[in-house]
């Protein structure tokens, strides 16, 4: 499938299906996508609303969360799981703040030099925030990806891993960015899910390797024993 037909069923899923009013789709900060990405790293949507919309009252601005102490930050994190998440988030706010005059880098290469902030989140954070094209890797998209194109070997091995980082930004539009990559997300978390994807639903059915083997289920394989 060409890239562009790729992104258009993607984006037309997008229209019609993706989700547009969750808390850190209004009113879309560099700061407010980045808080909402990194819950979202190990946690579903459904948990993190309420934990999201009790950090943002509590810490309206960047400059909010870098002056307050580690205990509150963490206090709002109790529960969320993966603390290392919230101790990352307060010193990537102090470092934009204290070494960045608090302004957020404008390209995916600086963003991921940020403590906790990974190549996929950077690519998140960037297009999210500000629709300019970046790729992004998480572990919804993976699926999707090794099931569309039955990518074999597991995608934690390096060689794989780079395969579908290759994939994922030959398929990545340069423009409406933020809105493909919200969709694809969405794919992966609501449709194309690992233990029961509803393929007929899905915009990408026509070509997925896997719905037309019926092998939809060992995609991505296992880690090796
Ligand atoms: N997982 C990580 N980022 C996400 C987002 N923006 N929407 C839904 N799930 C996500």
């Amino acid at each position: 499938m060409d890239p562009k037909d790729f992104q258009r069923a993607v984006l037309n899923f997008y229209q019609q299906h993706g989700r547009k009013n969750l808390p850190w789709q209004q009113d879309k900060t560099h700061y407010r996508v980045w808080v909402s990405e990194i819950m979202l790293q190990q946690t579903q949507v459904a948990t993190v609303i309420p934990y999201y919309k009790r950090f943002m009252t509590k810490f309206p601005t960047l400059e909010d969360l870098a002056k307050a102490s580690q205990d509150d930050v963490l206090t709002l994190w109790t529960g969320l799981g993966y603390y290392s998440r919230a101790r990352n988030l307060h010193k990537c706010a102090q470092v934009i703040v204290n070494e960045h005059n608090g302004r957020w880098p404008d390209t995916v290469v600086e963003l991921e030099q940020l403590p906790g902030i990974g190549r996929s989140t950077a690519g998140a954070i960037h297009s999210l925030s500000t629709g300019k094209p970046a790729a992004i890797l998480d572990g919804n998209v993976k699926r999707v990806l090794c099931r569309f194109y039955q990518i074999e070997g597991w995608p934690g091995q390096s060689k794989v891993h780079k395969e579908l980082w290759q994939i994922a930004e030959k398929l990545s539009p340069e423009q409406r960015a933020d809105e493909y990559n919200q969709a694809m997300m969405d794919l992966g978390a609501t449709l194309c899910t690992r233990r029961n994807p509803d393929c007929e639903q899905c915009p990408l059915v026509s070509h997925c390797k896997a719905y037309q083997q019926g092998t939809q289920h060992q995609y991505p394989n296992s880690k090796p024993k």
